[in-house]
């Protein structure tokens, strides 16, 4: 395909191989070697970058979804005083990170100044936590990041020479990437003839890595970014639509999910780092139905629902009916997730979310768990609970269900609830992660003292 997009400023065309990763593009085919590779997987932030003022990981991104986009690299303007503060505070340790760092930095104070948030050293370490570095520690680097406060910010859109003819153009590269028409109804013709070697692609969080490591094999990628019709948040009288190709900032930011569904705003600002939560969609933690995934116990709690369209009608499930297994879901080849549906909370209902890595950031969860209950004249009614990471695909923990409905919130009734889901519900087994038998006890333990959290009772 040809590829047409804005890089530093510069209009650029090239011919490209539409999956080919924007690291590439940028490092072999344009020469910007200041982008570095690490880990090639989304780990290490080394090749961010910024695509229309957003940090990404650019070993992510596939080309064709940079079509009419403005991407900045290390290269570019705008990044010179946070260079000049790297320097002087000793922050650039090495090579390989210091140019992501500083482009992650300079997203990040960006957004600062247009929230009109003061920088400070909690927001740079979570800001910076898709960065890793593994010599020196981050003292100095935090420093960095802060200390840019006291200059003046020269804002992305001050850059030069910005095509703005190449912007908006964006198409959807159907297979075999003929940059056809963006109509949703397109992409359902090319999935009405799908079979199980088509994928389609919408942040490519998961799928990129997955096709590069060779775990899915696909002999046809499908790009559903651009739909606009699966965007997008709409109130409906019962409850809150979410479109499928919603990511983790979308939501994490957004005031309407923080007010009515804070638990989810707090499972996606758990997702990755900042890079990863900027691309990753939710539509996408369903498709790929990880057991480990954090969003899928969050919705399961909620009662959620999932909505699948195809040029045969559309669908509705629960989403405990669309998760079928391990990685498996009820999606038909020839159907899209088009978007979530959660039901306005009860009033009175509380939530929880836990997520058990082994470190702060970008860790897949040994153990994720969500709660929703209401206590009724001192009594637990509706309670949801749902577990991930426990078994083969994330579950409802119904054990628990039954152990509480009903009942006076109890220490009691709240360890044998915990410990009828670690024993009854959950299936773990042994893997690189943790062991069966640590997850059972950390499941009960986890449950427990969110129980008792919930319901005000000491455990
Ligand atoms: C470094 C790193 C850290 C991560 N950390 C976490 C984490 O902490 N917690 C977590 O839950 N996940 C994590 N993930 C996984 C991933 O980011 C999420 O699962 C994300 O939500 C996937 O969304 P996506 O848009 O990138 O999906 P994609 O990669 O585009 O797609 C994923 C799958 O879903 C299918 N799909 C996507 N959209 C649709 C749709 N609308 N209709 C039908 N099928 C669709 C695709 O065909 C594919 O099979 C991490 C990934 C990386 C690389
Ligand atoms: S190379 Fe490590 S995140 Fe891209
Ligand atoms: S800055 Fe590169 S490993 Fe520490």
């Amino acid at each position: 395909m040809k590829l047409e997009f804005e890089v530093n400023g510069e209009a650029r065309a090239l011919e490209v191989e539409p999956l080919r990763r924007l690291l590439d593009v940028l490092r072999e085919d344009l020469g910007l070697t200041g982008t570095k590779e690490g880990c090639g997987e989304g780990e290490c932030g080394a090749c961010t970058v910024l695509v229309d003022g957003v940090a990404v990981n650019s070993c992510l991104v596939p080309a064709c979804q940079t079509t009419g986009a403005r991407v900045e690299t290390i290269e570019g303007r705008g990044f010179e005083a946070v260079q000049q503060a790297f320097l002087d505070e000793g922050g650039a340790q090495c090579g390989i990170c210091t140019p992501g760092m500083i482009v992650m930095t300079r997203a990040w104070l960006e957004e600062c100044a247009a929230r009109g948030v003061q920088p400070d050293e909690q927001g740079a370490r979570v800001a910076l936590a898709g960065n890793l570095c593994r010599c020196t520690g981050y003292g100095a680097i935090v420093r960095s990041a802060i200390v840019r406060r006291q200059s003046n910010l020269s804002h992305a859109a001050d850059a030069p020479g910005s095509p703005v003819a190449l912007r908006g153009v964006r198409q959807i590269a159907l297979a075999p990437y003929d940059r056809g028409t963006e109509a949703l109804r397109s992409v359902l013709e090319q999935l009405a003839t799908a079979d199980d070697t088509t994928r389609v692609i919408a942040g490519g969080t998961d799928l990129m890595v997955e096709l590069r490591t060779g775990r899915t094999k696909a002999a046809r990628v499908i790009d559903i970014r651009a739909l606009d019709e699966l965007r997008g948040l709409r109130e409906e009288s019962s409850g809150l639509r979410i479109g499928a190709l919603e990511t983790c900032a979308d939501l994490r930011r957004s005031p309407l999910v923080r007010e009515r569904f804070d638990v989810l705003s707090q499972a996606c600002a758990e997702v990755g780092a900042e890079q990863i939560q900027a691309r990753a969609t939710l539509g996408g933690n369903l498709g790929t139905a990880s057991p480990a995934a954090d969003l899928t116990p969050v919705l399961l709690a909620l009662d959620a629902r999932v909505r699948l369209i195809s040029l045969a009608g559309a669908r509705e499930l629960a989403l405990d009916e669309f998760l079928v297994g391990y990685r498996r879901t009820a999606r038909r080849v020839d159907e899209l997730i088009e978007s979530i549906f959660v039901p306005w909370l009860a009033s009175g209902t509380r939530c929880a979310f836990r997520k058990v890595g082994t470190r702060r950031a970008q860790s897949i969860s040994k153990l994720v768990v969500a709660l929703a209950l209401r206590v009724d004249a001192g009594k637990l009614v509706h309670v949801r609970a749902s577990a991930g990471a426990v078994a083969p695909r994330t579950l409802r923990l119904r054990a628990l269900e039954r152990e509480l409905d009903g009942r006076a919130p109890t220490p009691e009734v709240l360890r044998r609830a915990a410990r009828a889901a670690a024993l009854e519900d959950a299936t773990p087994i042994d893997d690189v992660r943790s062991t069966a038998s640590y997850r059972r006890h950390a499941l009960a333990r986890t449950l427990v003292t969110l129980l008792a959290e919930l319901t005000t009772v000491r455990a």
